[in-house]
């Protein structure tokens, strides 16, 4: 009798974990990806289950920083990166490597002892490219080579970075060239945020863009990671998109979320203006995402979709909330894992 009872339960129960929602990465033309924390996603069996149903594209989260390659000098962690590669070859995804050089993912080593032996830098971030592109050549279709080169806001360089500080502003262009020479398949990105808002900061980018075109720096796509509010205004996302797509780089949208509070960029600066999220706002967050997809689609040519990457893709697992100390609900899935008008607002715009 309970023997009965097992076997006409399974099916209920099979049904039940279902995806019912249809597949972003099955109405796309481009890849669709999340960035992910893979630890807690390899315990998550409904994470999984829906990372495999959405995204061909896989973005680590922190995983493969240069804090968790290079703990101390000579010491390169390869483990978690191998298990990502794994994890992702079996799943047929593409697997984009986020990110070689940032003044943020810097180990606290390095700036001590570029500190005191500014030569050494240079030689590090050689050796560091090469070992690290090199290892996975053909593996990783795409490196974020530089992340926010340049200042949180308006024009110019950040100073302040210990790779700016040490080598200039040729750090660049350098690691692009080393990466290149690693594996010259791989598409190289220049990766920044409000870029698509900040105008001044978008005109100091492609100065330094078409400067690396006209010298033949390899590089080959632009990261827009497009961490918006929801107040920003679409005519501006649309041309500054629009100009970086008349470079003929690839354009990524690498690290999407849409919040309705602000933050002011830095660790821990976020204003709270809203404390409940009501049906009203999920609505016009669904407008939004639609919007974005569909301006993502009128101004990058086809040939120059990269693809369109959440920075998490749930409210439960975002890097808002707890790095800006707001609550937010950035996400197109809600914190128990359902998806939220946002998730068919985005999926219409990928239909459209
Ligand atoms: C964030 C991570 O999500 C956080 O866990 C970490 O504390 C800080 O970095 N731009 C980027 C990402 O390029 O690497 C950042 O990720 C989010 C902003």
């Amino acid at each position: 009798m309970y023997k009965i009872l097992f076997f006409l339960l399974i099916p209920i129960i099979t049904i039940s974990q279902e995806i019912s929602e249809p597949s972003l990465k099955k109405h796309s033309e481009f890849p669709i990806g999340t960035s992910i924390r893979f630890v807690e996603f390899m315990k998550d069996k409904k994470l999984k289950k829906l990372q495999k149903h959405h995204f061909d594209s896989y973005t680590a989260g922190n995983d493969m920083k240069m804090y968790q390659i290079v703990t101390r000098e000579g010491n390169y962690n390869w483990a978690r990166v191998d298990s990502i590669i794994n994890y992702t070859t079996l799943n047929n995804q593409r697997l984009f490597g986020h990110t070689l050089i940032w003044h943020s993912a810097t180990p606290k080593w390095v700036e001590k002892k570029a500190m005191s032996n500014p030569q050494w830098l240079e030689k590090f971030m050689k050796e560091y490219i090469n070992k690290y592109v090199g290892r996975y050549k053909g593996k990783v279709d795409g490196w974020d080579v530089v992340n926010e080169g340049l200042n949180t806001k308006g024009s110019g360089f950040r100073e302040e970075s210990i790779w700016y500080k040490t080598m200039g502003k040729k750090y660049i262009e350098k690691a692009f060239k080393y990466a290149h020479k690693a594996d010259p398949k791989a598409k190289l990105f220049y990766n920044d945020f409000n870029i698509e808002r900040d105008t001044l900061k978008f005109n100091s980018m492609m100065k330094m863009i078409e400067d690396f075109l006209e010298r033949d720096v390899p590089i080959s796509g632009i990261g827009f990671q497009m961490h918006i509010r929801m107040d920003i205004p679409n005519e501006i996302i649309e041309y500054t998109l629009k100009r970086a797509a008349s470079t003929g780089l690839q354009i990524h949208l690498s690290e999407v979320d849409i919040i309705f509070n602000s933050h002011d960029d830095s660790k821990g600066g976020g204003i709270q203006t809203y404390n409940n999220l009501t049906t009203e706002m999920l609505n016009e967050q669904a407008i939004k995402y639609e919007e974005l997809v569909n301006i993502y689609k009128k101004t990058v040519p086809k040939s120059q979709q990269y693809g369109i990457t959440f920075w998490g893709f749930n409210d439960r697992d975002t890097w808002i909330n707890r790095f800006f100390k707001i609550k937010d609900w950035p996400c197109i899935y809600d914190e128990k894992l359902n998806p939220k008008p946002a998730f068919y607002g985005f999926l219409n715009g990928l239909k459209n």
